[in-house]
């Protein structure tokens, strides 16, 4: 089964003109996103329209979610990995096999995909096996949060704590003399927020909004600091006691407060990271403190808010939805040729390839 190349991409090229041989792929709840050192960045959105009754995949990726509207009343929308675990063998197939098909590759293609630090051998096995179906010649796992730590500019050779905050997880690593001395896999993300401010309207208006109104709210509106602009958005749900449609508008004053519990969870998550640090590594890895990335990140405020309660400084690049991605293309141009044996988790050797 080769798809390489069946869609075609024209954004995502190589600057040169040439093919792409090498890329570094983050398989996420909310995105899968592929990152090239010089084409960039391509995301799509990591869900598949599957009809209710045949259970056959309509489309994957950025048309499920254009046609999901048309098709709501005969197709579910499926995210086929969540917590950073894979869900549904033949879904994420389709998807991951329709966004490598989407770029222009060479027929060989070397990827680096990011795992969570406990995923078993099996799952391990079968991500494998999907990188190779999709036309995937030769494939590499490594950790997440070393991956964004990486893509976030810094080195695994720093001592310092990798925090990603994804749509459905967060992965903690804590790095010391270029070993990893902690690390974790959290059931903490930004959809956690978004169903908080999902429960909130419920609760206080009566009225319930689909969990992409919500998120939508959470990216506009959403603070877990003060200093954001006020502003308002209008939304559309139904309400509860009569199931008839409404029109709202909702200000960033009536959401203040709102992410009380997953925040609280979320810093819980890192603090207990923090706890495990060995003693004498911890001066050193106060240092540097935690390096914050992931889309769930984004929310405004969450970097101060860390920085306040936890008393260590909080780095937080620009773009650090595409962290992980990014930091993936990064090892996979740094693979030394006697490590070029495929479907292996190569997080142990990443920081060799920063020694000399
Ligand atoms: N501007 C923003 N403000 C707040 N949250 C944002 C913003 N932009 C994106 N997000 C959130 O980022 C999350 C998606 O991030 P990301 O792509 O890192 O997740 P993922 O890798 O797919 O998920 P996971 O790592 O859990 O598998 C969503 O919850 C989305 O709402
Ligand atoms: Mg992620």
């Amino acid at each position: 089964m080769l798809y390489l190349y069946k869609y075609g991409c024209k954004s995502f090229t190589r600057k040169d003109g040439g093919m792409i041989t090498k890329i570094g792929l983050d398989l996420g709840y909310a995105n899968i996103t592929v990152s090239d050192m010089t084409a960039g960045i391509y995301r799509e959105q990591s869900v598949a329209l599957i009809d209710k009754d045949s259970r056959r995949i309509i489309s994957v990726g950025n048309s499920a979610i254009e046609q999901w509207d048309e098709l709501s009343d005969r197709a579910l929308l499926v995210r086929p990995f969540k917590n950073g675990l894979l869900f549904d063998r033949q879904i994420t197939q389709s998807i991951v096999s329709h966004v490598v098909g989407s770029i222009p590759v060479e027929e060989k293609l070397r990827c680096v995909i990011g795992i969570p630090s406990d995923l078993i051998a099996k799952q391990e096995k079968e991500v494998f096996a999907i990188l190779s179906d999709a036309g995937i010649s030769e494939s590499y796992a490594v950790n997440r949060a070393v991956a964004a730590l990486i893509g976030a500019g810094g080195t695994p050779l720093q001592s310092v704590i990798s925090v990603n905050v994804g749509a459905s997880a967060t992965e903690i690593a804590v790095m010391h003399n270029g070993q990893i001395t902690y690390t974790s896999r959290e059931i903490i993300g930004g959809e956690d927020f978004d169903k908080a401010v999902k429960q909130y309207i419920a609760e206080q208006g009566g009225v319930n909004v689909s969990l992409s109104v919500a998120r939508a709210i959470k990216e506009q509106l959403g603070s877990v600091w003060h200093g954001k602009e006020e502003s308002s958005v209008d939304i559309e749900g139904t309400l509860s006691l009569t199931g008839n449609s409404v029109k709202m508008t909702i200000s960033s004053e009536d959401i203040v407060g709102v992410f009380e519990k997953p925040l609280h969870r979320l810093l819980m998550s890192v603090a207990v990271a923090i706890k495990k640090i060995p003693l004498d590594q911890v001066e050193a890895v106060f240092k540097n403190g935690i390096v914050l990335t992931g889309g769930g990140s984004m929310i405004h405020g969450l970097d101060l808010m860390m920085n306040k309660v936890l008393g260590i400084s909080v780095r937080q690049p620009a773009d650090s939805i595409d962290s992980v991605a990014r930091g993936l293309s990064i090892i996979n141009s740094k693979i030394p040729v006697k490590n070029r044996v495929g479907n292996k988790n190569i997080t142990s050797l990443v920081a060799n390839y920063y020694k000399d």
